[in-house]
């Protein structure tokens, strides 16, 4: 089979042994796999002896095989999943418990792409900050692959919502996400552009996947009791903190990942049913920013780490 390797001369789609399927495993042939903003960076930061290095960590298929333990899922199935090892691949081996049955009738590459930020926002709006109706929210790259669907989902729960982006397109697709105001966060300043738009009140929280440029700005624009929802440092980590400044406002910090918020397959899988419906009822739509070939996932890596897309990339086996 092929598979996506990190090698010294960059990334290669190169033919590799089948991966061995365990008792509580299932093999899957990819429909279609999800390319996350992490990917990117686990391939720049690959080193030489980790070299050659597999990738991929979100992709959809249809079970080829199952371990003798697995008991509910079978082959044929449609399945999605996140937290793989090596998913940018023809065949991917998977934990069942690990993997999300599709809904019958569901789109399969949709489902390949959704699975990531679908549950991502689901649990950053629902638990990580329980976005309340009245709440302000801000959302940065507010029309990036996750950061759309954080806007639709605050929306949808009664949110007024509040969005940075870098160009006049993204703050189209942001709007188109459910954003209310835009706010070009490279042009300008967003914490005083935030507290204009809020009349000097601020937001009960901000959703920050940025990091380095843009948490300690959030930290002042959040209204007393607001919440700082720091998930991800796509301009760099966050330097240390004194948790002092968060006491004149009371502030509360959650630093979350995914993983922390689908521990078990009952939460996983609940969490991706609420998606999955949401997409059907029409609640939640997601936005594609391309098709690449796996063989062109050079290509479509530098596009998301030179701020080109608007949406979700996927790669095709
Ligand atoms: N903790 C979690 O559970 C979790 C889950 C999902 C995603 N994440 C994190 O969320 C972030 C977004 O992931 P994604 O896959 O949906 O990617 P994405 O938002 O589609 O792409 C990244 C976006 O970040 C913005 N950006 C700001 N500063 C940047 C910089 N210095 N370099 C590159 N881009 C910059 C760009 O939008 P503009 O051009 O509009 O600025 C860019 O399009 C990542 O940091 C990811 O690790 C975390």
């Amino acid at each position: 089979m092929k598979a996506l390797q990190v090698r010294p001369e960059g990334l290669v789609y190169v033919e590799v042994p089948e991966p061995a399927v365990g008792p509580g495993d299932v093999l899957v042939k990819i429909e279609a796999a999800g390319i996350n903003y992490i990917d990117t960076v686990a391939a720049q930061n690959a080193k030489p002896e980790q070299m050659p290095m597999s990738i991929g960590g979100e992709a959809g298929g249809r079970v080829v095989a199952i371990g003798a333990e697995v008991s509910d899922i079978t082959v044929g199935q449609a399945v999605c999943f996140r937290g793989a090892p090596a998913a940018f691949a023809e065949l991917a081996v998977m934990p069942a418990a690990r993997v999300v049955p599709v809904p019958e009738g569901f789109d399969l590459r949709l489902a390949s792409g959704l699975i990531a930020n679908g549950i991502s926002a689901h649990y950053l709006v629902t638990s990580a900050h329980p976005v309340q109706p009245g709440d302000t929210v801000l959302v940065h790259a507010a029309a990036g692959g996750v950061g759309r669907m954080i806007a639709r989902l605050s929306k949808n729960r009664g949110a007024r919502v509040l969005g940075t982006v870098s160009s006049a397109a993204k703050a189209r697709a942001a709007r188109a996400s459910g954003v209310d105001e835009t706010i070009n966060y490279v042009d300008g300043d967003f914490e005083a552009e935030t507290m204009r738009l809020t009349n000097g009140e601020g937001v009960n929280a901000v959703y920050d996947s940025i990091g380095a440029t843009t948490f300690f700005k959030g930290l002042n624009l959040l209204c007393t009791r607001g919440t700082m929802v720091s998930f991800g440092e796509t301009s760099g980590p966050v330097p240390p903190l004194d948790i002092r400044v968060m006491a004149p406002k009371s502030l509360s910090l959650v630093r979350c990942v995914l993983m922390g918020y689908i521990a078990t397959t009952e939460e996983l899988r609940r969490r991706a049913a609420d998606v999955f419906r949401w997409v059907e009822e029409g609640a939640l739509t997601v936005h594609y920013h391309a098709e690449y070939p796996m063989a062109d996932a050079q290509r479509a890596f530098e596009a998301l780490r030179n701020r080109e897309t608007i949406g979700k990339l996927l790669l095709i086996p």
